[in-house]
């Protein structure tokens, strides 16, 4: 058995699904509490600035992987129209569950599908945009997930990841007493649940930095990758083309 990193842990393989699974089952009801709260409001910004990159039209066919409580597919089913499609998938079946409930409360009924990213039940060139927002960091092998995402993109389609990055070095500190004492307290006061905001805040630590992930979406076969900075690198937008 092959191990990986659960946060700060080393861990076998089958053991991290395991526990990525325990810690969304935990926060499903309270995700979206919760991501207001962590941001003070920010990460609908960041949604918003995807979704402005992501430039839907009319007609598209959009992929949402790990798509959780639905606010990019959301935003994304209000631009393709009548004639595209909006698909929203996540590995996790309580968070899912709760994205689609949402949805259908705003009167959108989008297909949802239970997938792992790793192995996508799509034909090969067929979304004209593909997006994960903060859920690469959990997937066990992202080269394999990236290299999926680019299979089932048709040539010319987009690839958008949002995902926390690495600071810059002046908000270092801060941001480092934020995640690891503030954090947890907060999702023990309002999830009943600090040991998966420990665990959100050392993922983080063990993602691949910015120039990292750029070079594990070009290894993906992505021909033109770039990124944008937010918030001073606390998150990063990556958009990869398939060409
Ligand atoms: C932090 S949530 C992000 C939800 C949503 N995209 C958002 O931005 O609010 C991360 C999501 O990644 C999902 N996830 C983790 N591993 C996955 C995998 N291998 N395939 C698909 N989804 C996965 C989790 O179930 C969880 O819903």
């Amino acid at each position: 058995m092959t191990s990986t990193h659960f946060g700060f842990e080393t861990v076998d393989e089958a053991e991290k699904a395991r526990r990525v699974r325990g810690v969304f089952d935990s926060v499903a009801s309270r995700y979206d509490l919760m991501n207001d709260l962590m941001s003070m409001g920010l990460h609908r910004a960041w949604k918003a600035y995807t979704v402005m990159v992501a430039d839907i039209r009319e007609g598209y066919q959009v992929l949402d992987i790990a798509g959780g409580t639905g606010d990019l597919a959301l935003a994304f089913s209000k631009k393709v129209g009548k004639t595209g499609q909006v698909v929203h998938t996540d590995i996790n079946e309580a968070m899912l569950r709760t994205g689609r409930d949402r949805l259908l409360d705003a009167g959108v009924a989008l297909p949802t599908l239970v997938c792992d990213a790793e192995k996508l039940p799509f034909a090969s060139n067929h979304f004209d945009v593909v997006s994960v927002a903060f859920g690469l960091r959990n997937m066990t092998h992202k080269d394999t997930a990236l290299a999926e995402m680019n299979r089932v993109l048709k040539p010319g389609g987009k690839l958008l990841v949002l995902e926390f990055s690495k600071v810059a070095p002046p908000l270092e500190k801060i941001y480092d007493w934020y995640s690891f004492k503030v954090l947890p307290q907060l999702g023990k006061w309002v999830a009943n649940d600090d040991t998966s905001y420990r665990y959100l805040a050392e993922s983080i630590r063990m993602h691949p930095g910015q120039e990292e992930l750029k070079a594990l979406m070009q290894k993906g076969g992505f021909g033109h990758v770039d990124y944008h900075n937010l918030a001073g690198g606390v998150v990063a937008l990556h958009v990869g083309i398939k060409c």
